[in-house]
C-alpha cells in the first residue's frame, strides 16, 4: 500500500547517546523518510565515555543529506515544503569549543562518564562545611550536602549532570585552566561551553549563535527552576563562569536558520533534550501523565504542570518543555536509571552469550522465571532513587543450575525492577497513583519486556501508534513555532500490556531485588 504523505513537512534531528538521525514527519505526524548513523563511543580510560564533536557533526550532516537525497529521488516535494526543523539530543553531554574558529578543545565528556567522581566528593565536602549544616549528624550532614543545591536546580550533586563536567574540562584542558582563576578570565571569552543541542545549534547555523533550551540548561545543576536562568549562586559554588555558557531560550521558538547545506534558510524551530521531546511526542501534556523510555538507559517523567515538585524520594526536579518564548514552563520529575538497553548489549558484547538483542528475549523467554537470579547494572553507579557513585554492578542467587536464560531474564527484569523503583517514588512525591505508563524507545518492541514491565508495575503499559516519539516531539515543536500544528494531537494506541501476576508474589520478587541492591552498594571504597 502506498503511503500518501500530505504537506507541509517537518524535520528533526535526534542526536542520542549511540547514533544521530534526521527525520521528516509529514502534516500528520507520519514518518516521511528517517536516516541514522551509529555513533561510536570513546573510552581513554575506565569509566570514561566520550564523543567526538567533530563527528557529530558530521555525522549529523550526512543524516540530512541522506533524507534529502532520496525526498528529491522520490518526489515528495520542495524544499519550501519543509517549515522548520527541530533539535532533541542526549541531555547533559559537554563539549568547550572556541567561538572563533569553531575547535573543539576536547571530545564531549558523556552524560554516563564517571570520571567526575573526586569532584562530586570536593563539592558536598564544600557544602558540608557551612555553617548552616554545622550541628547535624554525620549522616544528616552528608544527606544534606550532597543536595545541597536541590532546591534551586532540582538535582543533586552527581557525575551525571554537566557542570561538573565543565569544571573538569576547566582542571584538565590546558587551554581551559586560566577560567579556573576568575581573576584570569577576560572579560570577552574565546572559550564557550554547552551541552550537544548547544553544538548543533552552533554549527548548523554557521558560528554565532549560542543557545540552549530551558530542558537542556536544566540537566547543567546550573539554572534555576523559577527563574529558569542560570543561577549566580550555584556557578560560584561550583566554579564555573556564567560569560561561557549559552542564552537560556523556550523549547519552540526560532533560534536562527541553517547556514548551508539542502536544508540551508530553513528555520530551527525547537530544541528539547531527548527525554522531555519524548514527552511532548507521547503527548503527555496534562499533570499525572508519565512516560518511560527504555534506551541506553531508562527514563521516567511524570508531567507535574507548572508546579515544581520537590522530591523527597531521590528523584530529579526538571523541566518538562516550555512550548513558546512567553509560554509557562511545565515542570516534571524523572527518575533516570542508567543501564536498560545498555545491559542487554553487555550480555552481547562482554559475555557474548547472545548475539543480539533479540536472542537475549530469545533465551530470557525460554525459562518460566529467574530461579533466584538478580542482577544489578550498576556499571557506573546507581541513579535514581539511589544516586550512589560507589554502587557496582552484581550478579546474586546464582545456583548449579544457574544458565545463560536465567541471566538474560534477570538482565531483562533489572530494568523493570528499576523502573519500579522509580515509580513508586514518582507516586509518593506526588501523592497520586498512575493509571497507566505510556512506553517507547528501542527496548519496547520486546515484548516479553513490556509483560514482564506491566506485571511488575502492575499497571497497563501503553505503546502509542507513533513509535518515533523522542524525534517526533522535537518536529512537533518545532510545527508549533511556525504554525504547522495546535498544542495537541490526537494519541493513538498501538499495544496495552495488562498485568497477570499477583501483588503478593511481586512482593517478595521486590524484596528480593532490594536485597540485590544492597550488595551492589558501598563496592567502592572512597
Ligand atoms: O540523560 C541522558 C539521556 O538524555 C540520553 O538518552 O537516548 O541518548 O541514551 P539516550
Amino acid at each position: 500500500e502506498k503511503m500518501v504523505f500530505v504537506k507541509p513537512y517537518v524535520g528533526a534531528i535526534d542526536q542520542g547517546t549511540s547514533s544521530t538521525r534526521f527525520m521528516l514527519f509529514d502534516s500528520n505526524g507520519q514518518t516521511v523518510l528517517s536516516h541514522q548513523i551509529l555513533l561510536p563511543q570513546h573510552h581513554p580510560n575506565p569509566g570514561w565515555v566520550e564523543h567526538d564533536g567533530k563527528e557529530i557533526i558530521k555525522f549529523t550532516n550526512e543524516c540530512i543529506e541522506n533524507v534529502m537525497q532520496e525526498y528529491y529521488r522520490l518526489g515528495l516535494g520542495e524544499k519550501s515544503d519543509i517549515k522548520a526543523i527541530g533539535i532533541t539530543n542526549q541531555r547533559e553531554t559537554t563539549i568547550a569549543w572556541n567561538k572563533n574558529n569553531g575547535q573543539p578543545y576536547h571530545h564531549a565528556v558523556v552524560w554516563c562518564d564517571t570520571r567526575t567522581s573526586s569532584l562530586v566528593s570536593r563539592f558536598t565536602e564544600k557544602a558540608a562545611k557551612l555553617a548552616k549544616y554545622k550541628d547535624l549528624s554525620d549522616e544528616e550532614r552528608d544527606n544534606q550536602s550532597k543536595n545541597h543545591l536541590r532546591q534551586l536546580c532540582g538535582l543533586p550533586i552527581n557525575n551525571y549532570f554537566s557542570a561538573l563536567k565543565m569544571r573538569w574540562l576547566i582542571e584538565n584542558v590546558k587551554e581551559l585552566n586560566h577560567l579556573s582563576q576568575p581573576k584570569d578570565q577576560k572579560e570577552e571569552e574565546d572559550v564557550i561551553m554547552g551541552t550537544i543541542d548547544s553544538w548543533l545549534v552552533w554549527n548548523l547555523t554557521g558560528g554565532g549563535v549560542h543557545i540552549t533550551d530551558v530542558t537542556n540548561a536544566s540537566r547543567t545543576m546550573l539554572m534555576n527552576l523559577k527563574t529558569l536562568q542560570w543561577d549566580k549562586d550555584i556557578c560560584e559554588f561550583l566554579e564555573v563562569p556564567m560569560n561561557i555558557l549559552p542564552k537560556i531560550k523556550s523549547s519552540s521558538e526560532i533560534y536562527g536558520y541553517i547556514k548551508e547545506g539542502p536544508l540551508e534558510g530553513i528555520p530551527i524551530g525547537s530544541v528539547l533534550g531527548d527525554q522531555q521531546s519524548a514527552m511532548v511526542g507521547q503527548m503527555c501534556f496534562k499533570k499525572g501523565q508519565a512516560k518511560n523510555t527504555y534506551g541506553t538507559g531508562c527514563f521516567l517523567l511524570y508531567n507535574t504542570g507548572n508546579e515544581i515538585v520537590q522530591s523527597t524520594h531521590g528523584l530529579l526536579t526538571t523541566v518538562c518543555y516550555q512550548l513558546g518564548k512567553d509560554a509557562e514552563p511545565c515542570y516534571a520529575l524523572e527518575g533516570s536509571v542508567a543501564v536498560a538497553g545498555a545491559g542487554v548489549k553487555w550480555l552481547v558484547d562482554n559475555l557474548g552469550i547472545a548475539s543480539s538483542a533479540d536472542e537475549v528475549e530469545e533465551l530470557a523467554g525460554k525459562v518460566e522465571n529467574n530461579a533466584g537470579v538478580y542482577i544489578v547494572p550498576a556499571f557506573s553507579g546507581l541513579f535514581a532513587p539511589y544516586w550512589r557513585d560507589d554502587a557496582r554492578g552484581v550478579i546474586v542467587g546464582m545456583t548449579h543450575q544457574t544458565n545463560r536464560c536465567h541471566i538474560a531474564r534477570a538482565m531483562l527484569e533489572s530494568t523493570c525492577f528499576q523502573t519500579h523503583e522509580v515509580l513508586s517514588s514518582m507516586e509518593k512525591d506526588a501523592n497520586t497513583k498512575l493509571t497507566e505508563l505510556r512506553v517507547d524507545g528501542g527496548m519496547t518492541k520486546n515484548e516479553l519486556l513490556m509483560q514482564m514491565q506491566s506485571n511488575i508495575l502492575g499497571l497497563p503499559v501503553v505503546k502509542p501508534y507513533n513509535s518515533e516519539t523522542t524525534c517526533f516531539g522535537a518536529a512537533f515543536a518545532a510545527g508549533l513555532t511556525v504554525g504547522v500544528w495546535k498544542q495537541s494531537m490526537e494519541f493513538k494506541v498501538s499495544q496495552t500490556f495488562t498485568p497477570f501476576t499477583t501483588p503478593e508474589s511481586n512482593a517478595i520478587r521486590i524484596k528480593e531485588w532490594h536485597k540485590a541492591v544492597s550488595k551492589s552498594i558501598n563496592w567502592v571504597e572512597k
